[in-house]
């Protein structure tokens, strides 16, 4: 039986931050990871390589590795804590080495169409991109994950077949990717969708090695993780605040936010290994830099307090 602790895998500064208007300074973007890891986040995706005028916001990744790598190194961040970069092709796999991170994310989709606006090649394509990719991995001993997006829904073509997010994710698995994340990018899915489709996948593929990557548009994404903690998923994708969205998914909102998912967890005696009061200040802290009130209900409002009695 699956143990009941659930890895929390935290998307603020890279899923989160590359559909905000404010940039941040790579000194804003290190001491985020920095508040992160002291709260107890040992997963992290801390940018992207991609192209920087498609994605302005995930510009100067390699500069906020570097700074983290400094933090870690005067052990500030603690060593265990893993970061992540988001690499679609071999000149972001380049750049990735470059800056010396142990752990990369390829991404595919499951619609043409999004594909085509994400990353402007076909799902072919960009399987082939790939392979050049996963030999330098596999040489430099860096791990890798996958993302598969519009699992449930496409802002362009609308439904998605079970089949074929079946076949895709069987695909990332026989690439021999570590964990492939299951996206609802536009945050679609409602928890009949997410039981179904996970009840399928677990035939293809182990449950741990199949993470959920809900974006909260229509605010499902809790019920939808809980559905999915049912069938065993253990694996969670969010981000702090709430912050964020996919800047080629018209009107989706950001990952489900960290504060209320660790809440509800926390509530269920479900162990992830963060502070929630810490990371609730990171969250107010954040507000302060981005400049507006994040989405996360619970970062806002913060825990139950006991006001005193009614006199
Ligand atoms: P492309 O234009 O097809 O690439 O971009 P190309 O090979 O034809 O090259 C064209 C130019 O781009 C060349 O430069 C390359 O050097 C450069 P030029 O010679 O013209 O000066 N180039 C790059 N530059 C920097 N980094 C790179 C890179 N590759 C080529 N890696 C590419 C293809 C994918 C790079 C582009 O379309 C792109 O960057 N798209 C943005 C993708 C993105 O970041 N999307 C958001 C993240 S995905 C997401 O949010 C979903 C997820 O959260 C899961 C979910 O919710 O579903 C993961
Ligand atoms: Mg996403």
């Amino acid at each position: 039986m699956a143990s009941s602790k659930v890895q929390i895998v935290e998307m603020g500064l890279r899923d989160g931050l590359q559909n905000e208007k404010v940039i941040l300074s790579a000194d804003q973007r290190a001491e985020l990871a920095l508040r992160l890891s002291r709260a107890g986040m040992n997963r992290i995706e801390i940018g992207a390589f991609v192209r920087p005028d498609k994605i302005p916001q995930m510009a100067g990744t390699a500069e906020v590795i570097q700074k983290v790598q400094q933090l870690v190194q005067q052990k500030n961040i603690s060593a265990k804590t893993e970061f992540s970069v988001l690499v679609p092709n071999e000149k972001g796999m380049q750049s990735a080495l470059a800056a010396g991170v142990r752990e990369i994310a390829i991404f595919a989709s499951a619609t043409e169409s999004f594909s085509q606006k994400n990353i402007n090649c076909s799902i072919k394509e960009s399987f082939q991109r790939f392979m050049p990719v996963l030999p330098l991995a596999k040489k430099n001993k860096i791990k890798v994950r996958a993302y598969l997006s519009v699992c449930f829904g496409c802002p362009y073509e609308g439904a998605v077949p079970e089949k074929r997010v079946v076949e895709l994710v069987k695909r990332f698995h026989k690439l021999g990717v570590y964990e492939i994340s299951i996206g609802d990018t536009i945050g679609v899915a409602t928890p009949g969708q997410i039981k179904s489709l996970i009840q399928k996948l677990k035939r293809v593929v182990p449950a741990r090695k199949i993470a959920g990557h809900f974006h909260d548009t229509r605010g499902m994404a809790l019920v939808n993780i809980l559905a999915a903690y049912q069938l065993g998923i253990r694996i969670f994708d969010t981000s702090i605040g709430g912050l964020g969205g996919c800047p080629y998914a018209p009107g989706a909102s950001g990952n489900v936010a960290t504060e209320d998912v660790l809440y509800m967890f926390e509530g269920m005696g479900v162990k992830t290994g963060i502070n929630l009061d810490q990371l609730i200040e990171t969250h107010k802290w954040l507000s302060g830099v981005m400049g507006k009130t994040l989405p996360s209900r619970v970062g806002n409002v913060g825990r139950l307090q006991a006001r005193g009695p009614v006199t």
